[in-house]
């Protein structure tokens, strides 16, 4: 079965090593890769891609509407590992426009365990609720609310312990706040980098 992935899976080893002999091997003796991705399920947002990076240079970790719940003992096991093992310089909170996990979070519809995952997007529709009513599409709150997440995650990685206790140690860090865009290929930058404790209360 799957047959067509593993000759997929051959063929893209085989040009790997046409263009580099070393890869793998080097691949083999350590990760050391600058940045941690923190992104959504959704298979059109493909980390490694959308930045162009190979094997080794992304740790990534992805979830449905990217949250970064600081009771998730997975994001967490990630976040500490990244920040203390193999301490990334960056951490990239990326959303993406038209992400159907927002959407689901606020419909009023009922699915199950993923309500309870999207709990967090809820709280901040409510927290943003008068800016969101003021916007004059379904589509602008939509793609509001997508930022706006981004933006809360943000903060919960940068007020996260292992991030601050890598602050307090002199450890170089920075948080960043992205969204992507499905139909041309684009990140954006929300401009919500957070580089240490100062500009976290900022
Ligand atoms: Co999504």
């Amino acid at each position: 079965m799957l047959e067509h992935l593993k000759d997929k899976n051959r063929a893209w080893a085989a040009k790997k090593i046409a263009a580099d002999p070393g890869f793998f091997k080097r691949l083999e003796g350590q990760q050391a890769p600058r940045y941690l991705w923190i992104g959504c399920s959704d298979s059109r947002v493909p980390a490694n891609e959308i930045v162009d990076l190979d094997p080794g240079e992304l740790f990534v970790h992805r979830n449905v509407a990217n949250l970064a719940p600081p009771q998730d003992a997975n994001y967490l096991s990630v976040l500490q590992f990244a920040v203390d093992v193999i301490k990334v310089e960056h951490i990239m909170v990326v959303g993406h426009y038209g992400c159907g996990g927002v959407a689901a979070a606020v419909d009023g519809k009922r699915r199950g365990l993923v309500d309870h995952w999207l709990h967090p997007i809820r709280e901040v529709h409510h927290d943003h609720r008068h800016e969101l009513a003021a916007l004059d599409s379904d589509k602008a709150r939509w793609d509001r609310l997508v930022e706006l997440n981004v933006i809360r995650q943000v903060r919960n990685v940068a007020s996260d312990v292992f991030v601050q206790d890598a602050w307090a140690r002199g450890q170089a860090l920075n948080v960043h706040g992205w969204v992507y865009t499905l139909g041309d290929g684009l990140v954006n930058d929300l401009g919500v980098t957070v580089s240490g404790p100062e500009e976290l209360r900022a």
